[in-house]
């Protein structure tokens, strides 16, 4: 369909009709978020300190004093890929490992509405009117999500597929997680605190992923009766359960956020040595 400018038929709505404090969650969301930029940045530059097998952390850390050797590899750097060498430079391999899941979270609807709200204030928030340059430039012309740059947000579902590989491959690297080895011994099961912390996040990842408007729809989308066969019905038995998901997408997508930065800080802390013990 060939894209038209909208035009707002109405006046502005009044300066401010809300009297709650709407501007707590995009402010909140602005600050948590900038603040995980800045860190995913720091460390996906830095191409060191991701994993506690890396001989030389398990050597200088683990070996000699009898602590077992854990197995962290931290989400950032996950799957193992090797560096690429552009001329003298290398690049850290989180720098196109990461393209995969920030592609997923930034076309993310809830992301969207919160990067919409919180860093463009287009709109800042329900029944609140935008910054009037803003604002009269905007609608003179808004075309929404349906011209370049954004209407490449409307590939989300093709970031989901490749989010469905990663959370395969983080699975496993939190059953990863529950294994370590003495020295030159063979690893064996074991439960310590990075194990508990690996488990939180890929559960809270799953929680996000799998609540994903476009897994509800490929569960249940698309069907015009949901009792016309066992397998319309199985589709409305899962789409319940994703839509329970779904109802708190939000929460998952921020939670994720937060647990996803706090293992990468740990798994930072245990191969710098600065978290240090049996327990780590
Ligand atoms: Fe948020 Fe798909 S809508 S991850």
């Amino acid at each position: 369909m060939a894209s038209t400018a909208v035009k707002r038929s109405s006046p502005a709505l009044p300066a401010l009709l809300r009297k709650d404090s709407w501007w707590m969650s995009p402010m909140g969301f602005v600050a948590l978020f900038t603040a995980f930029s800045i860190w995913v940045t720091f460390r996906a530059f830095q191409g060191d300190y991701y994993s506690t097998i890396v001989t030389d952390v398990a050597t200088r850390l683990f070996s000699g004093n009898g602590w077992l050797i854990p197995n962290y590899l931290t989400p950032l750097y996950s799957p193992t890929l090797p560096s690429i060498t552009l001329g003298t430079y290398h690049v850290s391999p989180a720098l196109y490992i990461l393209i995969f899941p920030l592609s997923f979270r930034l076309s993310c609807y809830y992301y969207r509405k919160a990067i919409y709200r919180g860093y463009l204030a287009d709109p800042l928030a329900c029944a609140v009117t935008e910054p009037a340059p803003l604002d009269k430039a905007r609608r003179l012309k808004y075309n929404g999500e349906r011209t370049l740059p954004l209407i490449i947000m409307n590939f989300h579902r093709f970031a989901f597929y490749a989010a469905v590989v990663f959370i395969v491959l983080l699975w496993k690297d939190t059953i990863d997680a529950f294994f370590f080895h003495a020295a030159n011994q063979p690893w064996h099961f074991g439960v310590h605190v990075g194990s508990i912390v690996f488990l939180i996040n890929i559960l809270l990842l799953s929680a996000y992923t799998f609540s994903c408007h476009s897994w509800r729809h490929l569960i249940g989308g698309s069907a015009d009766c949901y009792s016309c066969s066992v397998l319309a019905r199985t589709r409305y038995g899962l789409w319940n359960k994703v839509s329970f998901l779904n109802e708190r997408h939000g929460l998952w997508a921020m939670a994720s956020l937060v647990s996803v930065a706090l293992t990468d800080v740990y798994v930072f802390l245990v191969t710098t040595g600065t978290l240090r013990g049996p327990w780590v």
